[in-house]
């Protein structure tokens, strides 16, 4: 089972901008994370992994860097995050850097002078091509719209930038670009930090030459991303950084990489690979889409049985050869309640329910800012109250294809990123806590409710089944090691399946709806001598256990001895 401690950790992701404000100019700092610190721990995490809070000018919130060795003025500064960092390692627990490898800020000292002229030492250091045909040098369509170039008037090429026009990537095809990064790299694990997260990691490789995207019938096409993710350099890239930095530090690493399924994501986290520990997936993410070329604002209805056949195949693919990351929410998705439980009626079941889950599947859980007092979705009226970049291109873009407002409100109100990043709700006053000026961006509506202060105070709130939950994976192996196997595969509506390590096995029982369906358990996974490790309901008593009848989004977790005769 290749036990490692990075595998029996709970990941609590930080979203500095909108965690806490301490000096009252709306925006969260790092002031106002050591000030939580304690929440956290009391909440029992191991790791926090916060997101970028280097020196940036904030098209993408801290996702375009301008100095990767600076603190952005707005979060503190270099003080600042040795103390934060001094105070996570007082409390035992760890620190997770989000590093942004694949592009930087157009401020960044590298890119000003990398554009002043062609021949200018730094010109290299990003990816610059003259136009064809008048227009840009070929059809890739970015991430957040529109073409991955942009013409640069001073020297009149066009430079490459997958994300918004503010983030030119860095050219990985030229050695120096890679020493630099590999030293600031360094920098940090000399500074203590525990682990990365490597941000869009997947893109660092392009398709050399840079052709025409085209589809199989070989004409061109603009959903062109495979013409920059996921390439075999990548990897060589990837072992070079391990082998060279990463190796010598006793750290956690996972990279985002979208656009792969388990076998490939193999070739990034196998044991033996020398590249990363886990990396997020998500194919899981994409289960609402329409198809999986519409992208995501196409929002269609979801089924269990796609997300069982995803999961259960990361589980079975990944097991003994490498590593989980497993998540429902992040900075860039909705809320995991809003998206996959029911906010209107259920909320408090299930969002444990879906704790439940992902903290009982195979592989290190990840929680998301406000995941654990389930915190919802928004939906702002109008555009002007939204923040994210990919959601107000969107807009325009959809605007000049003339969507109606409402449809793309709607997709905006399903799908933008901003859905996640409206401020933490720690209790009921001022701006929930958050602030004591105007935040950035505006708190949910529900905060009189839905809030940290609350869920601390309820014994039956979501933040203390969050604490059960970790507190279970600190006690049995078997929720951390234990192989994953998928029952009732055909059940549209409940979300079996056991664990097994040695003589332990868990069986964990999900229903993903509001109805109440009768469970038919094989015979031999749940007896009167398992025990109940955790459930979002109160137990009734003299149930019959082959014919469970379910309420909605409940969830139960079962430990049993396989030993004969055993009690447990
Ligand atoms: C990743 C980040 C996202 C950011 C993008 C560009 O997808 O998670 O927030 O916008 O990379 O850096
Ligand atoms: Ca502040």
């Amino acid at each position: 089972m290749n036990p490692k401690w990075w595998k029996e950790n709970v990941v609590y992701q930080i979203y500095p901008i909108s965690f806490k404000d301490s000096n009252g100019d709306g925006i969260g700092d790092l002031r106002g994370v050591i000030s939580k610190l304690d929440y956290l721990q009391e909440l029992g995490v191991d790791m926090i992994w916060i997101c970028p809070i280097y020196k940036s000018p904030n098209h993408d919130n801290g996702y375009d860097i301008s100095d990767y060795c600076d603190i952005m003025k707005e979060f503190g500064t270099m003080d600042d995050f040795d103390t934060m960092l001094r105070e996570i390692h007082a409390r035992g627990m760890k620190l997770m850097m989000d590093l942004v490898l694949n592009h930087t800020s157009h401020e960044h000292p590298w890119f000003i002078e990398s554009r002043a002229s062609k021949d200018n030492p730094k010109r290299d250091y990003y990816i610059w091509r003259k136009g064809k045909n008048g227009g840009p040098p070929n059809n890739w369509e970015s991430y957040f719209s529109g073409s991955v170039w942009e013409l640069d008037p001073q020297t009149d090429e066009y430079y490459l930038h997958l994300y918004s026009k503010y983030q030119p990537d860095l050219n990985w095809e030229n050695p120096v670009v890679i020493d630099k990064l590999h030293e600031m790299v360094q920098w940090w694990l000399k500074k203590g930090v525990d682990g990365f997260r490597f941000d869009a990691i997947a893109h660092i490789a392009k398709t050399h030459g840079y052709p025409d995207a085209l589809n199989p019938a070989g004409t061109p096409t603009v959903r062109a991303y495979e013409m920059f993710s996921n390439l075999e350099n990548v990897h060589t890239l990837l072992q070079n950084l391990h082998d060279q930095v990463l190796y010598y530090y006793d750290i956690m690493t996972v990279g985002e990489t979208s656009g792969l399924g388990p076998e490939q994501a193999l070739d990034y986290v196998g044991d033996g690979r020398r590249e990363l520990n886990m990396t997020f997936q998500f194919e899981h993410m994409f289960i609402d889409a329409a198809s999986p070329g519409s992208g995501k604002w196409d929002v269609v209805p979801w089924s269990l049985l796609d997300l069982k056949q995803i999961i259960t195949n990361w589980q079975t693919v990944l097991h003994d050869q490498g590593w989980n990351a497993n998540y429902l929410c992040n900075h860039d998705q909705p809320r995991s309640v809003s998206r996959f439980g029911n906010d209107l009626y259920y909320r408090v079941p299930s969002a444990k329910m879906l704790a439940t889950f992902i903290h009982m599947l195979e592989g290190t859980p990840y929680i998301y800012q406000g995941e654990e007092i389930g915190m919802t979705n928004v939906a702002f009226e109008s555009i002007d109250n939204y923040r994210d970049v990919e959601t107000l291109n969107y807009y325009e873009e959809r605007r000049r294809a003339g969507v109606p407002e409402e449809k793309i409100m709607a997709a905006i109100h399903a799908k933008s990123r901003d859905n996640a990043r409206t401020p933490m709700q720690w209790d009921d006053s001022h701006e929930g806590g958050f602030t004591t000026g105007v935040p950035w961006l505006k708190v949910n509506s529900n905060v009189m409710e839905i809030n940290a202060m609350n869920a601390v105070k309820d014994p039956d709130s979501i933040y203390h089944y969050y604490r059960q939950l970790i507190a279970l994976r600190k006690q049995h192996k078997v929720i951390v090691y234990g192989k994953y196997e998928l029952l009732l595969p055909d059940d549209n509506e409940i979300y079996v399946y056991t664990r097994t390590l040695e003589d332990q096995q868990l069986l964990v029982i999900l229903n993903f709806f509001d109805k109440e369906p009768v469970c038919q358990l094989p015979s031999g996974v749940v007896s009167e001598k398992s025990q109940l490790l955790i459930s979002n309901y109160p137990l009734v008593k003299g149930e019959d256990l082959a014919q469970l009848k379910l309420r909605p989004y409940e969830a139960r977790v079962y430990l049993q001895s396989l030993k004969e005769g055993a009690a447990n």
